[in-house]
Formats: structure tokens, C-alpha cells, sequence
């Protein structure tokens, strides 16, 4: 039985893990440690994390990830998502442990037109990328058994994200305006632990970096508008440039990423945007008739 280590507890994708992790509890022997039990930037609970409790793999998805944030919060955000990778990747070699990190397409500028492959160039817009990629180097420089997958635009029925801000407001208001000039994949966090579920239940020992989103390709216009039409929603939506809604941190124009590589050594086949996001509004639309 493996026995793996979850960190970011109480974030959407630790959530998401919990959900599917728990269908594989005859195989996997999972702890799952909040920010309070496991601080990732205090280098000695990190190892004493790790000298308490044998581990095969470890899960890191704990990360500072608000991305405007991060451009006043710079000592946090880097603190989290480049110390904190360090020393979990320290931690991890010394015991002989994978790491499972989950790093951003925001670690790429988005001047390209063709999906971002593994190796493309890497050239982070805002902090909370840049902080992204220190983690990515240092994983790759400290722990030969890592696995860095990147993922983009994440959603679920857990946490703060797109998908619920969305319903929130279009339940509020009559007009909405929605950038139109970024353009990605949004990707499902139930997927994506999935995902996370084969490398450990397969032991796949292809160790480097992976790209994973959902299939298909989307502005956050084409997102919103799929959002409503799925759950019954009428808003008038109204498509505006990235210059009319100026944020704190740049974002990428095109984040689109290549995930022949995942598919190829995991032997799947990747669900489309669209399908997820109807399974997941499904879910949350259950989730609030069960709360009511
Ligand atoms: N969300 C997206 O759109 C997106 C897109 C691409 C990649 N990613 C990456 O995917 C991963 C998961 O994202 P998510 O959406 O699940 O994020 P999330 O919901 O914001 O969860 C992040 C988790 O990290 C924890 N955390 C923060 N600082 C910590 C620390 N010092 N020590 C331990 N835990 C700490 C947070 O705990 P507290 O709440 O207690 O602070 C939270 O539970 C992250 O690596 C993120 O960079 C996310």
C-alpha cells in the first residue's frame, strides 16, 4: 500500500484528491496536512514531517495562488511557492520519496499561437508565476524523483474559483463583461486528481514535467458563456479586451498546453472542457439542493 502525503489540505485540488483518493483506499494511504499542521516554508516541519512518517509520494498542492496578490505579496508568495517547493523537494530526496508538484501555464508569456509543449521557453508575466517557476528549478535541481505537472484554470465545486464567481454574479446581475482576448483550457480539478491518481496507483516512474488541462480551448468569454448556457442562466454578456478590466499582474494571452506527453505515458484519453464543466455544475447543483 502506498502511503502518500497531501499538502494545501483545505485547497480545491486537496479537496478534489480527497474525493477521488478515497475510491482507491484499499491501495492508498493518504494524510492530508492543512497550511496550520504542515507550514511548507518552515523547513523544520517539513522534515520532521517526513522523519515522523514514511512516505512514497508526496503531493504538493499547497501554493500562494492569488495572482494579483502576489504583486504586493511578493516575500509570500515566494516564500510558499519557491522556498516552500524547496524544502519539500530537500525533504523528499533525502527520504526517498516522489514529489508530485503542481505548477501553473502562467510560468509562460503567452506569445506563442501553437499549445505549449514541456519544453518550450518559460518566461513568467507576474510574480505569482515567477515564483512558480523558482519552485519548478529548484524541484528539478534538488529531488531526481519529481514530478512537476502543470495545469491551467483550474475549477471544481470546492474553493473560490471561476465557475462559482460566475453563477454568483449571473444570478446577481442583469450584464456581465468578460475578456475575450485570453485564451486557455479550463480544466476540472476533479480531472486533474485523477490524473494524480494514476501516477501513484501505477507507479509510473517517468519522472520530469507534464502539462495537463482539460481538452479543447476557450476565452474567458467562451468559459462564461458555457458556464450559463449549462445551468440555465440568462445574462447578457458583453466580450471586452484585457485593457478594459487592468489587474495588478499581467495574464498570458495564450496559455494553451500541449498534453501529448501525459497522454502518451499514461495511456489516456483527456475529457473536453465542456463535458467537465457539465459534470462539475452537475455536482455543485447537488451539493446546493442537498445544502437547502
Ligand atoms: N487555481 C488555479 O486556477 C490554478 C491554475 C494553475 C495551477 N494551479 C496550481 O494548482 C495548485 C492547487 O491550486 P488550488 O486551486 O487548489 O489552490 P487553493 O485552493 O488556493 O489552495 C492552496 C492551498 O495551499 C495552502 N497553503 C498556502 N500557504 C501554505 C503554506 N505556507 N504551507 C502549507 N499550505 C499552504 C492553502 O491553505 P490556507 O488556505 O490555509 O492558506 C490552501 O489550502 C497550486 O499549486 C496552484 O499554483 C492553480
Amino acid at each position: 500500500m502506498s502511503k502518500i502525503l497531501v499538502t494545501g489540505a483545505t485547497g480545491q485540488l486537496a479537496t478534489c484528491i480527497k474525493d477521488v483518493f478515497s475510491e482507491c483506499a484499499d491501495t492508498l494511504s493518504v494524510v492530508y496536512r492543512t497550511s496550520s499542521e504542515l507550514d511548507i516554508t518552515d523547513v523544520a516541519t517539513v522534515f520532521q514531517e517526513f522523519k515522523t512518517t514514511t512516505y512514497d509520494y508526496c503531493i504538493n498542492t499547497a501554493a500562494y495562488t492569488h495572482v494579483d496578490g502576489a504583486e504586493t505579496n511578493q516575500e509570500t508568495a515566494r516564500s510558499v511557492n519557491s522556498e516552500g517547493a524547496k524544502h519539500l523537494a530537500a525533504a523528499c530526496a533525502k527520504n526517498n520519496v516522489v514529489l508530485i508538484h503542481i505548477s501553473t501555464d502562467f510560468v509562460f508569456d503567452g506569445s506563442q499561437s501553437v499549445p505549449y509543449i514541456e519544453e518550450d521557453a518559460t518566461h513568467a508575466l507576474g510574480v505569482y508565476g515567477a515564483t512558480k517557476l523558482e519552485g519548478e528549478k529548484t524541484i528539478r535541481s534538488l529531488c531526481p524523483k519529481h514530478f512537476i505537472i502543470r495545469t491551467s484554470w483550474l475549477y471544481s465545486e470546492y474553493g473560490s474559483n471561476f465557475l462559482k464567481s460566475m453563477l454568483e454574479y449571473g444570478r446577481e446581475e442583469e450584464s456581465l463583461s468578460i475578456v475575450f482576448d485570453q485564451v486557455g483550457s479550463p480544466t476540472y480539478a476533479r480531472d486533474l486528481a485523477q490524473i494524480l491518481s494514476l501516477f501513484v496507483v501505477r507507479e509510473i516512474d517517468d519522472y520530469g514535467t507534464y502539462h495537463f488541462s482539460n481538452e479543447g480551448v476557450a476565452s474567458w468569454y467562451d468559459f462564461a458563456q458555457a458556464i450559463f448556457e449549462i445551468n440555465n442562466i440568462s445574462v447578457r454578456l458583453l466580450p471586452i479586451r484585457s485593457e478594459a478590466y487592468p489587474l495588478p499582474a499581467q495574464r498570458p494571452h495564450f496559455s494553451v498546453l500541449d498534453k501529448s506527453k501525459i497522454k502518451k505515458v499514461l495511456q489516456i484519453e483527456i475529457p473536453h472542457w465542456r463535458d467537465s464543466l457539465l459534470r462539475a455544475s452537475e455536482t455543485l447543483a447537488l451539493k446546493s439542493k442537498k445544502s437547502t
